[in-house]
């Protein structure tokens, strides 16, 4: 799975830094970093708001918060994993 946190100016402006520090401690706490890449990407054209812009393989997902990030993760990284 390939997880890309924007890190493009509005997304940097809502957290990405926070995002990606928040996905790179999960990946180590589930032992998932031969299942996970974590890359940063440029603007993938759809700003929030609120949040950042993450895009997990084909999906992708806006507005994602550091408040809502566990909720997130479970959701869209883990359940999708178990799933494979
Ligand atoms: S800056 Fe992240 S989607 Fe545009």
């Amino acid at each position: 799975m390939i997880i890309q946190i924007c890190v493009g100016s509005a997304c940097h402006l809502n957290g990405s830094q926070e995002i990606a520090e928040l996905f790179q401690k999960a990946v180590g706490e589930y032992h998932l970093e031969h299942e996970i890449t974590l890359a940063g990407s440029f603007c993938i054209g759809k700003c929030n708001r609120v949040g950042v812009t993450v895009q997990v393989d084909e999906e992708i997902y806006t507005g994602v918060t550091k408040e809502e990030f566990k909720e997130f993760f479970a959701e869209h990284v883990l359940k999708k994993i178990e799933r494979n």
